[in-house]
C-alpha cells in the first residue's frame, strides 16, 4: 500500500429487504422539516413514494417536496433546490432515487447557506463547503454510481457544455442510505445495464493505475468477477434477488473510497463519457461504456502488466505461453464480448453524437495525470473519432 492515508466512511447503510425499517430509526435524529427529494416520478408508480412518506408522517415531519431531479441534474434546479432548502430552513435532506437524485441532494446541502455561487466555487475551483451542510439521507432506488456512500456529486451546466462533478470530503457523505435491493427490481432494463456498466466501469478506473501489487487492486478483483457474474443473472433475469442485491452492494463498494486506498487512481473515462453527456445528455453508464475500449486499446502499451494482469485474474483467461500483450488482447476482447452481451452502447453516435461535435467534446474533457498516460487533445480527439 503506498503513501499514508486516512480512511473514514460515516455514512451508515441499512441492507436487505427490510432496510425501511430502519428509516424510522434514523428521522429521529434530525429536526421537524423534511426536504424530499426525487426524480420523474419513477418512485411514485412503484410505491416507494408511498412508503417513504408514510415513515415521515408517521415521525411527525414537516415534508417539503422537491420533486423533477433530472438525469444528470443542471446547474438550474440545483439553484432552485438550494433556494427551497433555505427558505424552509430544513433540517434533512432526505433523497429518494438513483446517483442523480442524490448528488443533487448532496450539492443542494452545501449551497443552501453558501454566501458564493456554487458553481464557480464547488465546480470550478473545486473548494470544501465553508458555510453550514445540512445533513443527507437517501433511500437508493437504482445502483451505479455509489453516491449513497460517497462525497460525489455531478452537476451538468448547460451554458458552459460542462458536465462536472467534485468530490467532498465526509461532511457531505450520506449520513445514511436504505438499501433495499427489491426497489431497483423497477428500473428499465437499458438503466439497469447502464447502471452495471457504471459500476463495471468505477472499478476498472482505479484498478488501471499503477504497477505494485496492492490490496486495493485485489479486492478491486473480486468485486469485478462478481459483478460479471451476477450482471449476467440478472440479464438473464432481472427479478433474479441475489444477483440484483450483489450489483447493489458491488456498486456501493466500487465507489467508496475504500479500492482508492493506498494507489493512483486513473478517471479518464469518465471525463470522456461526463463531455459526451454535457453536449447530448445521454445516460452515464452508456457514455462510459462507448467511449472505453477505445481508451483502453490507446494506454494499454503503458499499463501493459495490469491489463494482463486483468485478463488472468478478471477473465480467468489461461497465461501459459502468452506475452503480457497477448493477454492483454484477450482480456479487452472478453471485455468488449461481456459489454455486447450484457447490452450497453458500444458507440457514441447511438448517445446522439456526431463527428462534427468532436472540437467541442474536447474541450469538455479534461485531462488527468493519474492513469497509464496523459492524454493529447489530439489523442482525445481520436479516442471520440474511434467511438463513433
Ligand atoms: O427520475 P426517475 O423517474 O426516478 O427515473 C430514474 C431515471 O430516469 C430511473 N429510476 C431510478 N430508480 C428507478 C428508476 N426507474 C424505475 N424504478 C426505479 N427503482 O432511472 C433513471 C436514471 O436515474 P439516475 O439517478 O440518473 O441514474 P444513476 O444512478 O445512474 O445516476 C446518474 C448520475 O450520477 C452521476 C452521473 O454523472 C449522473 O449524473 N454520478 C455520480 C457519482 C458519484 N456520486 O460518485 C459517480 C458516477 O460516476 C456518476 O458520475
Ligand atoms: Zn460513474
Amino acid at each position: 500500500m503506498n503513501g499514508n492515508f486516512t480512511y473514514h466512511n460515516p455514512t451508515r447503510l441499512h441492507f436487505g429487504e427490510n432496510a425501511m425499517e430502519s428509516l424510522a430509526g434514523e428521522l429521529a435524529g434530525y429536526g421537524p422539516v423534511v426536504m424530499l427529494c426525487y426524480g420523474g416520478g419513477s418512485i411514485k408508480r412503484n410505491g416507494i413514494y408511498d412508503q417513504v412518506v408514510a415513515a415521515l408522517e408517521s415521525a411527525g415531519k414537516t415534508i417539503v417536496e422537491d420533486g423533477g431531479v433530472m438525469p444528470n441534474p443542471t446547474l438550474e434546479k440545483l439553484l432552485d433546490g438550494a433556494a427551497k432548502a433555505k427558505a424552509n430552513n430544513v433540517d434533512l435532506i432526505l433523497a429518494v432515487g438513483g446517483g442523480s437524485t442524490i448528488d443533487y441532494a448532496k450539492a443542494v446541502s452545501v449551497s443552501a447557506w453558501c454566501e458564493e455561487a456554487p458553481w464557480q466555487k464547488y465546480f470550478t475551483r473545486f473548494e470544501e463547503p465553508s458555510c453550514r451542510i445540512i445533513p443527507v439521507g437517501s433511500v437508493l432506488t437504482m445502483a451505479g454510481t455509489g453516491s449513497e456512500m460517497n462525497g460525489g456529486s455531478v452537476i451538468t451546466n448547460h451554458a458552459a457544455n460542462l458536465k462536472v462533478g467534485k468530490v467532498f470530503g465526509p461532511a457531505v457523505f450520506p449520513k445514511f442510505s436504505i438499501l433495499n435491493p427489491r426497489f431497483t427490481f423497477t428500473v428499465p432494463r437499458r438503466q439497469m445495464v447502464s447502471g452495471i456498466y457504471d459500476v463495471m466501469s468505477h472499478i476498472m478506473e482505479q484498478y488501471f493505475s499503477g504497477t505494485d501489487d496492492n490490496t486495493s487492486d485485489h479486492i478491486a478483483e473480486g468485486l469485478m468477477r462478481s459483478l460479471v457474474v451476477s450482471s449476467r443473472a440478472a440479464v438473464e433475469n432481472p427479478g433474479d434477488y441475489e444477483a440484483r442485491s450483489n450489483i447493489m452492494w458491488t456498486a456501493t463498494w466500487a465507489l467508496n473510497t475504500l479500492i482508492a486506498m493506498g494507489k493512483t487512481t486513473d478517471w479518464e473515462v469518465h471525463m470522456l463519457g461526463q463531455a459526451v453527456s454535457a453536449l447530448t445528455d445521454a445516460t452515464h453508464g452508456m457514455t462510459l461504456a462507448a467511449v472505453s475500449l477505445p481508451y483502453y486499446r490507446l494506454i494499454k502499451p503503458h499499463g501493459l502488466g495490469k491489463f494482463a494482469r486483468f485478463a488472468k485474474n478478471v477473465w480467468g483467461i489461461a497465461a501459459e505461453g502468452k506475452s503480457d500483450d497477448r493477454l492483454a488482447d484477450e482480456g479487452l476482447a472478453a471485455l468488449e464480448a461481456w459489454m455486447r452481451e450484457i447490452g450497453v452502447a458500444m458507440n457514441i453516435s447511438e448517445l446522439g453524437a456526431t463527428e462534427a461535435m468532436i472540437p467541442d467534446l474536447v474541450k469538455a474533457t479534461f485531462r488527468l495525470d493519474g492513469g497509464y498516460k496523459r492524454l493529447t487533445e489530439e489523442e482525445v480527439a481520436e479516442i471520440f473519432r474511434q467511438s463513433l
